[in-house]
């Protein structure tokens, strides 16, 4: 099986801060408007499809004919998404895929599964611990129940969950030949046995429903569709349905660089969990701003959205459509100051943040009552 694409290419490009046009190579297709306007028949499309940070699909409309049966004749659906924690809390960059589950379990009415792959960092990098990870996947697993906030939510740590995947990967583990793993994760002979293993349980939950009718829907960011493509070509073969994979392809910038992705390894470029209001003013007031030079400029030349983190920040997070549009329309006309744009971001960011900490405060009390 020759796969026309490869994890380290794709994690190099969007590091690097290359936005792909089409993901059509590597198998994905963009989202089309007959398929959007078939999920809002069902409710409200969440503000990261609509905006189109979640652009890209593989047989969505598998979902949409499935949940247009009747109740009776409907296969089980249910959703998948993950995390491998690599810093104590989550940062901007990370809400999008667990918003985008939450609503797709929502629509489906079907469990939401969140793997937590607490090997996945170990086997990855020389500096994480096993204590590090530990007590990240303490603090990642109440910020993800603060996004996903509902009970349909099933959360797993890799380490206790072990003997499920390791039973539901076998059929795969036995499918799968090891030159596979390792032209697309390109691993070669040196490389750690951990990292063979890692791709066979992020692979796993897509076919833990003993039913060979159920279907598996997985929430990600395009990075992760390599481990998606593998488990969609060995799925006939371990008799179970292909992933449906509902992906994002755009990314939240580092604050000093609108082309990039934020990442935690650059703290002041991060907006993170628990960031107080002070640290998110003083954070998002340096960011890299897409207005002009000067006042006069500005008004004259009007300001380059792309180019700007908090006009990015605002896209994926800004609920009122209206106020949205309008931003964009005085932004680039030069109405609309950096000032005010700032300004906003910063409002909504915090507002967004002291949910998510209510949320988490009042999910831990309840853990230890
Ligand atoms: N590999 C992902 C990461 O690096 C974590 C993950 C595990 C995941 N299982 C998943 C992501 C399923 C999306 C879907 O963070």
């Amino acid at each position: 099986m020759k796969l026309l694409f490869s994890a380290v290419i794709i994690g190099l490009w969007i590091s690097q801060g290359h936005v792909m046009k089409s993901w059509e190579r590597f198998g994905l297709s963009l989202i089309k408007s007959d398929q959007l306007q078939r999920l809002a028949i069902y409710g409200e499309i969440p503000l990261c499809m609509k905006r189109g940070l979640v652009d890209q699909q593989i047989d969505l409309d598998v979902l949409l004919d499935a949940i247009d049966l009747p109740a009776s004749r409907r296969p089980p659906i249910y959703v998948y998404t993950g995390r491998g924690p690599s810093s104590l809390r989550l940062h901007w960059g990370h809400p999008i895929p667990f918003q985008l589950a939450n609503w797709l379990s929502g629509l489906t009415g079907g469990p939401l599964h969140v793997q937590l792959s607490n090997d996945e960092k170990f086997y990855a990098s020389d500096t994480q611990s096993l204590l590090d990870i530990e007590r990240f996947t303490v603090e990642n697993e109440r910020d993800i129940r603060a996004i996903c906030n509902t009970d349909r939510l099933f959360m797993s740590r890799n380490t206790q969950n072990i003997a499920d995947l390791y039973t539901t990967a076998m059929p795969m583990a036995k499918a799968l030949p090891i030159g596979t793993l390792r032209e697309v994760f390109g691993l070669d002979d040196s490389a750690p046995i951990g990292r063979f293993l890692q791709p066979l349980w992020q692979m796993a939950p897509c076919f833990a429903d003993p039913d060979p009718r159920a279907l598996c829907v997985v929430a990600c960011a395009v990075d992760q569709y390599p481990y998606f493509r593998v488990a969609r070509a060995v799925a006939e073969r371990v008799g179970k349905r292909k992933p449906i994979v509902i992906a994002a392809s755009q990314f939240i910038p580092a604050l000093d660089n609108p082309g990039s992705k934020m990442s935690a390894s650059s703290p002041k470029s991060c907006i993170f969990f628990g960031d107080t209001p002070e640290v998110v003013h003083s954070k998002l007031s340096r960011a890299v701003s897409g207005g002009g030079r000067t006042i006069e400029e500005h008004r004259e030349r009007g300001g380059d959205t792309s180019r700007d983190v908090a006009m990015q920040l605002l896209r994926a997070f800004l609920e009122d459509e209206a106020e949205w549009t309008g931003l964009v329309e005085g932004y680039k006309r030069g109405i609309i100051l950096t000032a005010q744009v700032k300004k906003r971001a910063i409002g909504v960011v915090n507002e967004l943040l002291a949910g998510i900490e209510k949320r988490r405060n009042e999910s831990i009390k309840a853990s230890c009552e």
